[in-house]
């Protein structure tokens, strides 16, 4: 897939639209090379410390957060209608058990600006460089956001990533 540089909110209306449904791929390489890709429909993407930044929550009890804190990258890569059942396999199995990229044969390849990998066959990419993240803090969270989303354990840390590059192809 070709992919051209873009300005952060290309089409964003439309990523967002994904985010919720069906979610989006989200991959982070360790700097041993080692990678990994998991589904996020929980994000937000907007302007901070006068920087595009693309928030990801991730839980702890995630394969994926362990490759985040090591690499301080992520990349998120929006997924095409031919590519759902990549949504459903890597959102629903942890690469703890599986090869997901060898499972589904995803093709990727190293970011532009980042040395996280990206998945060649997705029209819209974000490449995304670790400036801040924080743990939720379970004291201070809505009750009821607490009863339906967690429960006792495993609260997201957020991830503050600076959009280094976005790409997207013709036809996204
Ligand atoms: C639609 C959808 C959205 C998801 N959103 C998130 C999310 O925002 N944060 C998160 O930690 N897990 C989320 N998950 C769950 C992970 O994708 C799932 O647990 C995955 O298997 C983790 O893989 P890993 O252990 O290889 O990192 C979502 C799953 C689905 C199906």
């Amino acid at each position: 897939m070709i992919r051209n540089s873009v300005p952060y909110d290309h089409q964003l209306t439309k990523t967002l639209s994904l985010l919720q449904n069906p979610g989006l791929l989200l991959a982070s390489s360790k700097p041993s090379g080692q990678s990994n890709v998991m589904v996020i429909g929980w994000a937000t993407i907007g302007i901070i410390w006068s920087k595009p930044i693309f928030v990801a929550m991730v839980r702890p009890s995630r394969y994926t957060y362990e490759f985040i804190d090591d690499s301080k990258t992520f990349t998120v890569n929006v997924p095409d209608e031919t590519q759902r059942k990549w949504v459903g396999v890597c959102g629903s199995n942890s690469g703890r058990d599986m090869d997901k990229f060898a499972e589904l044969k995803i093709a990727i390849t190293p970011g532009h600006t980042v040395n996280s990998v990206t998945l060649d066959a997705c029209p819209m990419v974000y490449e995304c460089k670790v400036l801040h993240y924080n743990d939720l803090i379970p004291a201070n969270l809505d009750g009821e956001v607490e009863a339906s989303s967690y429960g006792g354990s495993d609260y997201h840390r957020l991830y503050f990533g600076e959009i280094l590059g976005a790409f997207a192809s013709e036809s996204y």
